[in-house]
């Protein structure tokens, strides 16, 4: 039977490629932690299937598409399970892929030679990002709909060309139904063919340069690969690992799923807004940052400056190979850098709370404090009702 396959389509050289693979041998340090990329490209391959199962009876506009989801998550057999696996599985890869980009950090994984594997992962980072915010406006839910109106708005921010790229990005002025059109052309074509494209060219670096061993960058050149790793264990014992994680986390994302289904509010109504609309958590940051820019800034508007800011610290991540060109790999070695990558995530987080508190009320210890916009609490009296973000 393989004989009569690989006489047709000459697999045998491929097959014998994967094996040898197997049989490499990995760097010592390699442990657990490098189990991330493969769990988040079986979470993508979750996405594709329940996504896939979804557009079977999604309808993108305006007038069909948030009765469509409900449809899918009341009547539709398993259809809220579906939706819900999806749902959550979109926070999950987000989740995964920040862990997997911070363990990379961590080890040096980006430096020489391994710069564009660094490269293409961010631009993966950035196109799972693309899915959240495409997917998330697909219901037409009035949070949907006005947090899309709250992300897009920094497309109109940007010097020069702020019309044509709100333009481009919504379909008009307003969100509307060419929005959603665009927002699904983009979720179900253009990000996933940029997907595929992008994994395989991810996967085909890693399979290349192989792991990063702890030695610095002179010694893996000067000593050669082979030779630090000659020790190592074969890769097929680490796959294990990579696919007992990757088991764990589909088994979590299936127990959220069905604990905790997918909620659908109000269906869309563009001429009211709804009181505090927050983007989903991983934009939480960059959407409260921009806050903190005074409005006029003489030769820019806030507004401008946020979106500039934002758009140089992406930068900056994606060329960071460049921009940390010491040779060391071993975290130890790196204290400073370490240090600094520290600094800049608890700062990321911090303006990610302090966006989740902005505009809040909220009890404690039965003292009831009104958080501005900025996120800074206020002592307010109590008033009847259940504080918000209940
Ligand atoms: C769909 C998204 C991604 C997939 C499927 C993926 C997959 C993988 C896999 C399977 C590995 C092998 C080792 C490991 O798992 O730790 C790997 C290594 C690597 N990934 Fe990713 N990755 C993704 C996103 C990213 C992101 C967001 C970054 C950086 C911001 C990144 C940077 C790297 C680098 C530099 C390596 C080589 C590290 C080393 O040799 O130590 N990847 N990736």
């Amino acid at each position: 039977m393989g004989a009569w396959f690989d006489r047709r389509l000459g697999f045998a050289p491929v097959i014998q490629k994967l094996r040898h693979h197997l049989r490499e041998p990995l760097p010592k340090h390699v442990g657990w932690l490098w189990t991330l990329g493969f769990t988040a490209a079986i979470l993508f391959a979750v996405q594709i299937l329940t996504g896939i199962l979804l557009m079977l009876y999604y309808k993108p506009t305006a007038d069909a598409a948030y009765e469509s989801v409900r449809r899918i998550g009341e009547e539709i057999p398993a259809g809220w399970l579906v939706r819900g696996l999806h749902v959550w599985g979109s926070h999950f890869i987000v989740g995964v892929l920040i862990l997997h980009a911070l363990r990379v950090f961590l080890y040096g994984g980006y430096k020489k030679p391994r710069e564009l594997t660094w490269i293409f992962g961010v631009l993966l980072l950035m196109i799972a990002l693309g899915f959240g915010l495409s997917g998330y406006l697909l219901p037409w839910t009035q949070l949907s709909y006005w947090a899309t109106t709250v992300v897009t708005e920094g497309a109109g921010a940007l010097p020069g060309i702020g019309g044509a790229s709100l333009e481009l990005v919504r379909g008009g002025e307003q969100v509307s139904e060419a929005t959603l059109g665009r927002f699904f052309v983009a979720h179900v074509i253009l990000l996933p063919v940029a997907l595929v494209i992008l994994i395989s060219l991810h996967l085909y670096l890693v399979a290349r340069l192989r792991l990063a061993p702890i030695e610095d960058v002179r010694t893996e050149e000067e000593q050669g690969y082979e030779r630090l790793v000659a020790e190592g264990k074969p890769y097929h014992l680490h796959l294990t690992k990579e696919v007992t994680v990757a088991l764990v986390a589909v088994g979590l994302l299936a127990t959220c799923a069905i604990l905790f289904p997918a909620h659908l509010g109000a269906k869309a109504d563009p001429f009211s807004t709804p009181p505090g609309i927050k983007p989903e958590w991983y934009f939480l940051p960059i959407y409260q940052v921009q806050k903190y820019f005074p409005a006029d800034m003489g030769f820019l508007s806030g507004k401008t400056a946020g979106v500039l800011f934002v758009g140089l610290c992406s930068i900056l991540f994606l060329f960071l190979p460049f921009i940390d060109r010491s040779p060391e790999r071993d975290p130890h070695r790196r204290k400073w850098t370490i240090r600094i990558g520290m600094v800049v995530m608890l700062a990321v987080i911090l303006v990610g709370v302090l966006g989740f508190l902005s505009d809040r009320r909220i009890e404690v210890f039965g003292k009831a404090f009104q958080f501005d916009p900025y996120g800074v609490p206020h002592a307010v009296q109590k008033v009847e009702g259940p504080p918000d973000g209940h």
